[in-house]
């Protein structure tokens, strides 16, 4: 099984960027602890960061095939990108989006998110700690699955 942890603007600079909103930790010292989650179950695990919006358009798209799961934190694009939103439900993959911040507690053009509604779970408000809360999601929605597919199977025979 795969994850695929994508991360969009701005998200580069973190442990330097605005720390009193998003702490001191950064990006590569998040994705140590997520690979150590991913370590101890037994899962592969791949990171993409981009700037760009049609980047991770493309990087949602080559997930069809390919990985089991996304994480995303698609940052200022939460708030704007319909690209996005249609990306993750054209691959159709159990996707948790997760925010540093909590977003409700900030300017109200960060209070929409036109990419929830495609997700199976948002975590927002958590600080770098989401991202583990999110591995620990992914690993639940696996098993969900994984007992779907058996329960179906038992159904047929
Ligand atoms: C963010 C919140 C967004 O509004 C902002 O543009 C970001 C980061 C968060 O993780 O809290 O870049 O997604």
């Amino acid at each position: 099984m795969k994850i695929t942890v994508i991360q969009g603007p701005n998200l580069n600079m973190l442990g330097t960027r605005e720390q009193h909103i998003y702490g001191t930790m950064k990006l590569e010292e998040i994705h140590a602890q997520m690979k150590d989650v991913a370590a101890q179950n037994d899962m592969e695990i791949e990171f993409f960061q981009s700037n760009l919006e049609g980047e991770l358009v493309d990087k949602i798209q080559e997930c069809f095939g390919d990985t089991n799961g996304i994480i995303i934190n698609p940052a200022a694009y939460t708030h704007t990108s319909i690209a996005i939103r249609d990306a993750i439900a054209a691959v159709s993959l159990p996707t948790i989006e997760v925010h540093i911040s909590n977003l409700y507690r900030r300017e109200e053009f960060r209070q929409k998110s036109l990419i929830s509604p495609v997700c199976a779970s948002t975590l927002i408000g958590f600080g770098p700690f989401g991202y583990h809360l999110a591995m620990i999601g992914m690993l639940q929605l696996f098993s969900e699955i994984e007992a779907m597919k058996e329960a179906e199977k038992s159904a047929q025979q």
